[in-house]
């Protein structure tokens, strides 16, 4: 029986580092030997790249906390029944730019939706699935906006203001306490190679 790759999932609020670090860990985890599938949410399949244009597009301002949530989680059982469930179930690793715990953290921390409806949806799209190991790269939400901010357009989540991300940073942090045994925590303050080392580091016990 071919042993189920793991999934490994990188959240933090924007800024934070995480699509800078992937092709790194991709990587990293490559010369280990691992087949490794590099994908995100929201998206992750064509389906789910047309939903999360309808999330990020800022003409959307009228969409409604529950129908943001919804969507989430309709693009996220794309991704799971598409790419990721068939990507551990060949052995393959799964590395994921967001996943579940961004949810969590921004539809709950952030938009204010109970965490048991979130944690009837997850159960309910997920089963019993969950990430392996979560690196958080954690920062401060006015560094973190910062570095976003150098992009042109401003999406529908960037467009919130520092109060909705030092929500969203304190429900990732809760998370990692919560789930301290698939989380680590990075300071994503540092440097991006001191970032990348501690990293490696982690990665260096995981695979
Ligand atoms: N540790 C760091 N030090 C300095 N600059 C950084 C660091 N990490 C990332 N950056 C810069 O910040 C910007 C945003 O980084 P990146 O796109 O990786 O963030 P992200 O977490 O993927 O954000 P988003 O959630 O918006 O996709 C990039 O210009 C990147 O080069
Ligand atoms: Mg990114």
């Amino acid at each position: 029986m071919t042993k189920r790759g793991k999934f490994i999932t990188l959240e933090g609020i924007e800024g934070a580092g995480k699509s800078s670090h992937l092709a790194f860990i991709q990587g990293f985890l490559q010369s280990a030997g691992k087949t490794v599938v590099l994908t995100r949410e929201p998206g992750g399949t064509a389906l789910g790249e047309k939903i999360r244009e309808l999330l990020l597009d800022h003409r959307n301002e009228a969409m409604a906390s529950d129908t943001e949530l919804l969507l989430m989680f309709a693009a996220r059982a794309q991704h799971l029944a598409q790419v990721i469930c068939p990507a551990l179930a060949r052995g393959d690793w799964v590395l994921c730019d967001r996943f579940t715990d961004a949810t969590y953290a921004y539809q709950g921390g952030g938009r204010g939706i109970a965490h048991s409806r979130i944690a009837a949806m997850e159960a309910w799209v997920q089963g019993e699935l969950r990430p392996d190991l979560t690196l958080l790269l954690d920062v401060p939400e006015d560094i973190g906006l910062q570095r976003a901010g150098q992009r042109s357009t401003p999406d529908r989540f960037e467009r919130e203001r520092g109060e909705f991300f030092k929500r969203v940073r304190a429900a990732y942090l809760d998370m990692a306490k919560n789930y301290a045994a698939r989380y680590r925590v990075i300071d994503a303050a540092q440097p991006l190679d001191k970032v990348q080392k501690e990293i490696q580091k982690i990665l260096a016990v995981e695979s």
